[in-house]
């Protein structure tokens, strides 16, 4: 299936997502008819390229990758400035130019780091994207985000850059190590509680399916995300307002992320802050007490976890959330379920409240 997403700007701008199984096999030709006379210059998370050279090779895309072809040590580690030079170097030396555009082949960290080298290329050239994590496929592929990390801060450095098109094959998900589906299913849930109560009861019933990675599952989840996700940025680019539904979550998520000096994973971070926030819904009479017992459920049924460590207090939470970089303004915007499928961004949040919810949901 193939969605466009229409971008604002002088021209208007497209972008295609394509999802599906089995697309691999013929990306490059697929890819072609974008590039419009443009070299492609592949960046490949060297894992990825490992686990599935032998399959690219018998499929003869040969010609394609052929002095085009450069390996990134992708993780998180590896989401620096240092990484985007060297790969901008790698570039200059193979003899790409304005020319040429740029393909990443891997996860949310190679498609972070690849588009925003591709912003600043020569000042800029196209890319494309192909995601490989279930991450990636349903978040971090979709929307032009890009960027790399500083020691004091993630994606500290970054530009919006829109790929020129998206590709997403539940093939690749079947070489991902159960933990990165885990935690990118926290994502899915995340997606499904912002604005698809139908994937929400999909979810609900194909846990099993998914984690045995049966391709129509993995389709029908990946498609319903991108379409939501592909809304969302739409309307709101640059994150002005509306995009800030995507953060359901991530608010507390991203504190107990830092507090834990990244001990504890995102998508389990922002599981936690998930029922934090169905629980201020709850408090606030938005929610009824069965949609947080249902969102506890299903995370519960992909490990995800529903209560917060009790090495870490409510104030020290706040206290980090309050001074998370990232912060725009004074405002602090919490992103609240009405209900599954639903989310309003609430931006009178009182401490007091957050510090009760916080306490009630400490695990033991
Ligand atoms: N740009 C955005 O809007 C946005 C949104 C969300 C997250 N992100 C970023 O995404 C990054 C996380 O992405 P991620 O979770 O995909 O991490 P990742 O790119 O580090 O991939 C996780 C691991 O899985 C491996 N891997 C990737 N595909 C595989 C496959 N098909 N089979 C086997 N192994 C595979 C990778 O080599 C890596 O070891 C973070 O840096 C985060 O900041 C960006
Ligand atoms: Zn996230």
């Amino acid at each position: 299936m193939k969605l466009t997403m229409n971008l604002p700007g002088i021209p208007p701008r497209t972008s295609d997502v394509i999802i599906g199984e089995g697309l691999l096999q013929d990306l490059p030709a697929a890819l072609r008819s974008y590039l419009e006379g443009r070299v492609a210059y592949w960046i490949w998370d060297e894992n990825v390229w490992n686990l599935w050279k032998e399959r690219i090779e018998k499929w003869s895309w040969g010609e394609w990758l052929k002095g085009h072809l450069i390996l990134f040590p992708a993780s998180e580690p590896n989401k620096r400035l240092a990484a985007v030079e060297e790969l901008g170097r790698q570039l200059a030396v193979a003899g790409a130019d304005r020319e040429s555009a740029l393909v990443a082949v891997g996860g949310g960290v190679t498609g972070d780091v690849v588009g925003f080298l591709a912003s600043i290329y020569m000042r800029g050239i196209p890319h494309f994207q192909v995601p490989t994590t279930l991450l990636a496929q349903v978040d971090s592929s979709v929307g032009g985000k890009t960027g790399v990390d500083l020691p004091e801060g993630k994606n500290l450095l970054g530009t919006f850059h829109q790929p020129g098109a998206i590709w997403m094959d539940a093939q690749f998900l079947e070489t991902l190590p159960d933990e990165q589906l885990r935690q990118g299913m926290a994502e899915v849930i995340k997606t499904a509680m912002i604005g698809d109560e139908v994937l929400w009861k999909y979810l609900e019933s194909h846990s099993e399916a998914i984690k045995k990675r049966e391709r129509d599952a993995l389709v029908r989840v990946v498609t319903a995300c991108c379409i939501i996700k592909a809304k969302v940025v739409e309307s709101d680019e640059r994150e002005s307002g509306y995009r800030r539904i995507l953060n359901l979550g991530h608010t507390v998520g991203h504190a107990l992320e830092r507090l834990s000096e990244y001990r504890i994973r995102h998508g389990d971070a922002v599981a936690m802050g998930m029922v934090v926030a169905a629980k201020l819904a709850l408090k606030r009479g938005l929610i009824i007490r069965g949609d947080l017992d249902r969102l506890e459920k299903l995370c519960e049924a992909w490990e995800l976890p529903v209560r917060i460590p009790p090495e870490f207090s409510p104030k020290e939470i706040i206290f980090a959330l309050k001074t998370d970089k990232k912060r725009v303004g004074k405002t602090l915007h919490f992103i609240l379920p009405v209900r599954i499928g639903e989310v309003m961004d609430c931006d009178d949040l009182d401490m007091g409240e957050l510090e009760d919810a916080l306490a009630s949901l400490r695990g033991k």
